[in-house]
């Protein structure tokens, strides 16, 4: 199998939407039939609790296999099939990560070992999906230098949207002048609602950044809708969310649209049939349990 390819979720800036998005596309990839591996690199691991895991309870995560002594290797902390979702695997995070900015400047070339560790998985997945912490620390610089694809939020709602992009793609510029090969696949405009006066202003002002600084913006909007906080809160990506409701429906249609917009060669399931999948192999999230929270 070639080496996947890599694709960090990145905003240089919190609550976009990096990690409710990255727990729907890489559930979209995994039933698309691609093997895909999600890493987790945020200290809050909202990612992580989305796949119904503790951290709490886990033996190894990103963490141990970045540790400075007795690293663990990544294999051994990857979990299998989160969710039920067929070909999807997690490397989950916990909350020492946020020790791990300090640590990784601490040690000689810290940055690329993050490449180093997930280097030998490559080989076994089609795709990685990682989600990136909301800031420019070493963490998120050693996720783009293994990315070769960016996909970013930009969350309409929020006055300063556009703040975040500018600081990534400088921090891109930087890094592709010392020998990285990252590129922004998309940015993407989250939590939509035209009767907002901010939708309206941010959306001008994107697309003239956009334009002006040659980045793809993606056609497909996601909506404004509540379900994507419901999701959070039952512990599962919102794409595997199964709720009767038009605005889970909405938001689930956005996310199938925005895979095959990103990404148009792969053959990405319907939500419904990735509700029929699920209910014939009884991972179905009528009713999920939550996992629970660290305090
Ligand atoms: N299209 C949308 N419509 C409505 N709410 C959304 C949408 N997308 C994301 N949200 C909400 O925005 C909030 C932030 O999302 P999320 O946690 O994914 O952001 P984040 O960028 O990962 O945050 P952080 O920087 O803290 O890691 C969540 O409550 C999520 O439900
Ligand atoms: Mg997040």
């Amino acid at each position: 199998m070639p080496r996947a390819v890599v694709t960090a979720i990145a905003a240089q800036k919190g609550g976009t939407g990096k990690t409710a998005l990255a727990g729907s596309l890489a559930a979209q990839w995994g039933y698309a039939g691609s093997r895909t591996l999600l890493v987790d690199l945020d200290q809050q691991a909202n990612l992580t609790f989305a796949f119904g895991v503790d951290p709490g309870l886990l033996e190894a995560t990103v963490v141990d296999v970045l540790a400075p002594r007795n690293a663990v290797p990544a294999e051994q902390a990857v979990l299998e099939r989160v969710h039920g979702v067929p070909g999807l695997d997690l490397l989950p995070c916990d909350e020492r990560a946020e020790a791990l900015d300090t640590q990784l400047r601490s040690e000689t070339m810290g940055v690329f070992k993050l490449k180093d560790a997930l280097e030998p998985l490559l080989g076994e997945y089609e795709r990685v999906l990682m989600d990136c912490p909301p800031n420019v620390g070493e963490l998120t610089v050693s996720a783009l230098l293994l990315a070769d694809e960016i996909v970013c939020p930009v969350k309409m709602g929020d006055s300063n949207a556009l703040r975040g992009i500018s600081r990534l793609t400088q921090t891109v510029e930087k890094l592709n002048r010392r020998g990285a090969h990252v590129r922004f696949r998309s940015l993407v405009r989250v939590e939509c609602d035209p009767s907002q006066v901010s939708y309206r202003r941010n959306g001008d002002a994107l697309k003239r950044l956009a334009r002006r600084s040659k980045l793809p913006l993606a056609r497909t909007e996601l909506r404004a809708r509540a379900a994507w906080r419901t999701a959070i809160t039952q512990d599962v990506p919102l794409i595997l969310l199964d709720a009767p409701d038009r605005g889970t429906r909405e938001a689930q249609a956005d996310v199938h649209r925005l895979a095959r917009e990103l990404w148009p060669r792969v053959p990405f399931p319907a939500p419904n049939e990735i509700k029929a999948r699920r209910r014939a192999s009884g991972t179905s999230f009528e009713s999920p349990a939550p996992a629970k929270r660290a305090a």
